[in-house]
């Protein structure tokens, strides 16, 4: 079976509709398929300051809500970041080929340090990406399923493998990014010209999957579309309305054609209503299951030890190649 190795960042406490739908949902169906690596990636989350009690909640908070969304601990490896120590021991390596241009060149880096400014941007952040390198050719991973905005990050990795087997022998398999068109990017809904995010977002072009669903609903009844009328796929000239569309085709498996044809002249409030519905009946059921792993912390720990194990053996392996391919005396 092909591997898939992915991450996603627990600092927010609540998922959101981006995260789900751009990633999350890729990582259910493809736990299916492939030999598949998750993690919930906290060294990740300390690149910015983090509340240490607050940064544990979160770390059990976004397992429980992968476990919600639909993996299964039989079919696929769960870990935490910092339970595998390999990543950073990697990282350190790919560091050390990695160009300082190269690494200033990084648009999550530039974006997230002009929001936090010069004096709370870290060296961690400016390295990150450089830890994701190590995430994923920890595992030989041949497919990383992301979002749109993480195809530069993989983009590196496929650079500093091909640098490392070419200067010390075949070492990593090549990996691709794994980024499906149609939910690569999944927009603000107050902002439809930028992408859903916790940081950049207003409250109101936010869905968090953890929100009350009231409050979710009330959201997507709110959303900014155009002064037109018709419901028509458009991304370039309709992207409020395109976001919706692809919101509600994703949830329901309904074809954005066949949206089209049946919001055929009612206009953009029955498509609301119904959306909001949508994703209601979708949230509901998330939020119960993601609430009953956390009234259980044991289990929760139990997934995540087995994850660790799983995840170290292969983690392990790699490593102990790459230190002896770049020169380190064997530890006796
Ligand atoms: P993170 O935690 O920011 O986001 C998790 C996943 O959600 C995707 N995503 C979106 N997709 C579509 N539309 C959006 N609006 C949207 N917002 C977020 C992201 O692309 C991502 O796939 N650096 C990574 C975590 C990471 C990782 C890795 C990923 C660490 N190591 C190794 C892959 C492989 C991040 O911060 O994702």
């Amino acid at each position: 079976r092909p591997r898939v190795l992915s991450g996603i960042q627990p600092t927010s406490g609540s998922f959101h509709l981006g995260n789900y739908l751009g990633a999350v949902r890729q990582w259910v169906a493809l736990q299916e398929s492939h030999d598949a690596f998750y993690m919930v990636v906290d060294l990740h989350a300390i690149t910015v300051p983090q509340d240490p009690e607050a940064l544990r909640a979160a770390t059990r908070q976004a397992t429980a809500q992968l476990l919600a969304a639909g993996l299964e601990p039989e079919r696929c490896t769960l870990f935490v970041q910092s339970h595998v120590p390999e990543h950073a021991q990697l990282a350190w390596v790919m560091n050390c080929i990695t160009g300082f241009g190269e690494a200033s060149r990084m648009t999550q880096f530039k974006d997230k340090s002009a929001r936090h400014g010069a004096a709370a941007t870290s060296v961690g952040l400016f390295t990150y990406p450089i830890l994701q390198v190590a995430d994923i050719l920890l595992y030989q991973a041949d497919a990383v399923p992301v979002g749109e905005d993480q195809r530069q990050h993989v983009e590196l990795t496929r650079d500093l493998a091909e640098r490392f087997n070419t200067r010390f022998g075949q070492t990593f398999t090549m990996p691709a990014p794994y980024i499906l068109k149609e939910t690569a990017k999944i927009y603000d809904l107050q902002d439809p010209g930028i992408k859903m995010s916790k940081s950049a977002s207003s409250p109101k072009g936010l869905v968090n999957l953890l929100d009350e669903p009231k409050v979710t609903a009330k959201k997507i009844k709110s959303a900014v579309t155009d002064t037109d009328t018709v419901v028509r796929y458009d991304p370039e000239h309709k992207a409020g309305v395109s976001n919706l569309l692809t919101i509600y085709s994703t949830l329901t498996g309904a074809t954005i054609p066949d949206l089209e044809q049946r919001y055929e002249g009612k206009g953009y409030g029955a498509l609301k209503t119904d959306l909001a519905e949508v994703v209601t009946e979708w949230v509901t059921p998330f939020r119960e299951r993601t609430q009953a792993f956390l009234d259980d912390p044991e289990t929760l720990d139990a997934i995540l030890a087995t994850g660790a194990e799983k995840a170290r053996a292969v983690a392990a392996e790699t490593l102990a190649q790459a230190y002896d391919r770049v020169g380190f005396l064997p530890a006796k």
